[in-house]
Protein backbone atom coordinates (compact mmCIF):
# COMPACT_ATOMS: atom_id res chain seq x y z
CA UNK A 1 0.00 0.00 0.00
CA UNK A 2 1.06 3.55 -0.71
CA UNK A 3 2.57 5.22 2.33
CA UNK A 4 0.57 8.76 1.39
CA UNK A 5 -2.85 6.87 1.38
CA UNK A 6 -2.32 4.80 4.66
CA UNK A 7 -1.97 8.45 6.42
CA UNK A 8 -5.29 9.61 4.60
CA UNK A 9 -8.17 10.24 6.91
CA UNK A 10 -10.44 8.41 5.47
CA UNK A 11 -14.51 9.35 6.30
CA UNK A 12 -17.25 8.51 3.92
CA UNK A 13 -18.26 10.15 1.46
CA UNK A 14 -21.97 11.42 1.57
CA UNK A 15 -24.58 11.50 -1.68
CA UNK A 16 -26.54 14.53 -0.56
CA UNK A 17 -25.99 16.65 2.67
CA UNK A 18 -24.26 19.26 4.22
CA UNK A 19 -20.23 18.84 5.55
CA UNK A 20 -19.52 21.18 8.73
CA UNK A 21 -15.70 20.79 8.44
CA UNK A 22 -12.37 22.19 10.74
CA UNK A 23 -14.68 22.33 13.97
CA UNK A 24 -12.48 23.49 16.81
CA UNK A 25 -12.39 19.68 18.28
CA UNK A 26 -13.59 20.57 22.13
CA UNK A 27 -16.82 22.62 20.25
CA UNK A 28 -17.82 19.37 17.94
CA UNK A 29 -20.38 17.70 20.66
CA UNK A 30 -21.37 21.54 21.65
CA UNK A 31 -22.34 21.73 17.44
CA UNK A 32 -24.27 18.27 17.42
CA UNK A 33 -26.23 19.65 20.86
CA UNK A 34 -27.01 23.18 19.36
CA UNK A 35 -28.51 21.74 15.92
CA UNK A 36 -30.27 19.25 17.88
CA UNK A 37 -29.03 16.46 15.94
CA UNK A 38 -29.12 14.02 18.26
CA UNK A 39 -32.93 14.23 16.99
CA UNK A 40 -31.99 13.59 13.49
CA UNK A 41 -33.42 10.90 11.38
CA UNK A 42 -30.92 11.03 8.70
CA UNK A 43 -27.60 9.39 8.54
CA UNK A 44 -24.86 11.29 10.54
CA UNK A 45 -20.77 10.32 10.55
CA UNK A 46 -19.13 12.60 13.14
CA UNK A 47 -15.80 12.73 14.23
CA UNK A 48 -13.94 15.00 16.65
CA UNK A 49 -9.90 15.53 17.82
CA UNK A 50 -8.80 14.33 13.97
CA UNK A 51 -5.20 15.50 12.96
CA UNK A 52 -5.58 18.67 10.77
CA UNK A 53 -2.41 20.87 9.55
CA UNK A 54 -4.14 24.40 10.22
CA UNK A 55 -6.11 24.05 13.42
CA UNK A 56 -4.24 21.37 15.23
CA UNK A 57 -7.56 18.99 15.91
CA UNK A 58 -10.61 19.33 14.39
CA UNK A 59 -14.19 17.56 14.44
CA UNK A 60 -15.98 16.82 11.25
CA UNK A 61 -19.81 16.06 11.31
CA UNK A 62 -21.24 14.98 8.09
CA UNK A 63 -25.16 15.00 7.82
CA UNK A 64 -26.73 13.40 4.75
CA UNK A 65 -30.41 14.76 3.72
CA UNK A 66 -30.02 18.35 5.60
CA UNK A 67 -29.52 21.94 4.04
CA UNK A 68 -29.41 24.37 7.17
CA UNK A 69 -30.97 27.70 7.35
CA UNK A 70 -29.37 31.27 8.07
CA UNK A 71 -30.32 30.75 11.23
CA UNK A 72 -28.89 27.15 12.06
CA UNK A 73 -25.75 28.88 10.38
CA UNK A 74 -25.47 31.55 12.49
CA UNK A 75 -25.35 29.36 15.89
CA UNK A 76 -22.55 27.08 14.10
CA UNK A 77 -20.59 30.55 13.75
CA UNK A 78 -21.21 31.77 17.08
CA UNK A 79 -19.87 28.53 18.98
CA UNK A 80 -17.53 27.10 15.88
CA UNK A 81 -15.94 30.73 13.93
CA UNK A 82 -13.37 28.23 12.13
CA UNK A 83 -15.99 25.90 10.35
CA UNK A 84 -16.57 25.37 7.04
CA UNK A 85 -19.80 24.45 5.42
CA UNK A 86 -19.96 22.06 2.60
CA UNK A 87 -23.09 21.37 0.55
CA UNK A 88 -22.91 18.51 -1.13
CA UNK A 89 -25.29 16.97 -4.03
CA UNK A 90 -24.81 14.11 -5.91
CA UNK A 91 -21.66 13.26 -4.44
CA UNK A 92 -20.59 17.03 -5.77
CA UNK A 93 -19.21 19.98 -3.27
CA UNK A 94 -21.70 22.38 -4.60
CA UNK A 95 -20.80 25.53 -2.35
CA UNK A 96 -17.76 25.74 0.27
CA UNK A 97 -17.78 28.32 2.43
CA UNK A 98 -16.57 29.40 5.90
CA UNK A 99 -19.11 30.36 8.61
CA UNK A 100 -19.75 33.74 9.10
CA UNK A 101 -21.68 35.92 11.88
CA UNK A 102 -24.37 38.03 10.82
CA UNK A 103 -24.78 41.90 11.81
CA UNK A 104 -27.40 41.11 14.23
CA UNK A 105 -28.46 38.03 15.78
CA UNK A 106 -32.61 37.48 16.59
CA UNK A 107 -34.43 34.91 18.34
CA UNK A 108 -32.16 32.28 19.04
CA UNK A 109 -29.87 33.80 21.69
CA UNK A 110 -31.29 34.48 25.20
CA UNK A 111 -30.71 37.59 26.90
CA UNK A 112 -28.33 36.53 30.45
CA UNK A 113 -29.62 39.40 32.50
CA UNK A 114 -33.09 37.92 34.19
CA UNK A 115 -34.01 41.46 34.49
CA UNK A 116 -34.08 42.30 30.86
CA UNK A 117 -37.58 42.70 29.33
CA UNK A 118 -36.93 39.93 26.82
CA UNK A 119 -36.85 37.85 30.11
CA UNK A 120 -40.00 39.07 32.21
CA UNK A 121 -41.69 39.60 28.87
CA UNK A 122 -41.11 37.19 26.53
CA UNK A 123 -40.37 39.46 23.99
CA UNK A 124 -38.12 38.14 20.84
CA UNK A 125 -34.49 38.86 21.93
CA UNK A 126 -32.09 40.69 19.15
CA UNK A 127 -28.76 41.47 19.84
CA UNK A 128 -25.79 43.22 17.80
CA UNK A 129 -22.74 41.24 17.27
CA UNK A 130 -19.40 42.73 18.50
CA UNK A 131 -15.75 42.29 18.90
CA UNK A 132 -13.93 42.96 21.92
CA UNK A 133 -10.54 44.77 22.11
CA UNK A 134 -9.41 40.65 21.98
CA UNK A 135 -11.13 39.91 19.24
CA UNK A 136 -13.81 37.90 20.96
CA UNK A 137 -17.09 37.96 19.96
CA UNK A 138 -19.96 39.31 22.11
CA UNK A 139 -23.40 39.91 21.84
CA UNK A 140 -24.88 43.55 22.87
CA UNK A 141 -28.29 43.02 23.89
CA UNK A 142 -30.45 45.75 22.26
CA UNK A 143 -33.26 46.01 24.63
CA UNK A 144 -30.85 46.00 28.20
CA UNK A 145 -27.82 46.94 26.56
CA UNK A 146 -26.28 44.54 28.54
CA UNK A 147 -23.15 42.48 26.58
CA UNK A 148 -22.87 38.82 27.05
CA UNK A 149 -19.19 36.86 26.44
CA UNK A 150 -19.56 33.98 24.48
CA UNK A 151 -19.29 31.63 27.54
CA UNK A 152 -22.72 33.10 28.82
CA UNK A 153 -24.54 32.59 25.46
CA UNK A 154 -27.99 30.46 25.88
CA UNK A 155 -29.32 29.32 22.67
CA UNK A 156 -33.36 29.10 23.16
N1 LIG B 1 -17.18 15.23 1.14
C1 LIG B 1 -18.14 14.26 1.48
N2 LIG B 1 -18.89 13.69 0.52
C2 LIG B 1 -18.71 14.00 -0.77
C3 LIG B 1 -17.75 14.97 -1.14
C4 LIG B 1 -16.97 15.56 -0.14
O1 LIG B 1 -18.32 13.97 2.65
N3 LIG B 1 -19.48 13.39 -1.68
C5 LIG B 1 -16.40 15.86 2.22
C6 LIG B 1 -14.92 15.49 2.19
O2 LIG B 1 -14.68 14.36 2.99
C7 LIG B 1 -14.28 16.73 2.82
C8 LIG B 1 -15.23 17.85 2.48
O3 LIG B 1 -16.46 17.27 2.07
O4 LIG B 1 -14.28 16.58 4.24
C9 LIG B 1 -14.71 18.74 1.38
O5 LIG B 1 -14.55 18.00 0.21
P1 LIG B 1 -13.46 18.35 -0.88
O6 LIG B 1 -13.54 19.80 -1.19
O7 LIG B 1 -13.57 17.39 -1.99
O8 LIG B 1 -12.16 17.95 -0.05
P2 LIG B 1 -10.79 18.67 0.16
O9 LIG B 1 -10.31 19.23 -1.12
O10 LIG B 1 -9.94 17.70 0.88
O11 LIG B 1 -11.23 19.83 1.13
P3 LIG B 1 -10.35 20.64 2.15
O12 LIG B 1 -9.02 20.86 1.53
O13 LIG B 1 -11.17 21.91 2.32
O14 LIG B 1 -10.32 19.83 3.41
ZN1 LIG C 1 -31.20 41.96 27.50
Amino acid sequence: MDNNKRKELKVSAIRNGTVIDHIPSEKSFQVIRILNLELSDNPIYFGTAFESKKYGKKGIIKISNKYFKEEEISKIAMVAPTATLIEITDYEVTKKEKVNLPEYVEKIVKCFNPKCVTNIEGIKTKFKVIEDHKGEMKLACHYCEKTMKKENIEFF
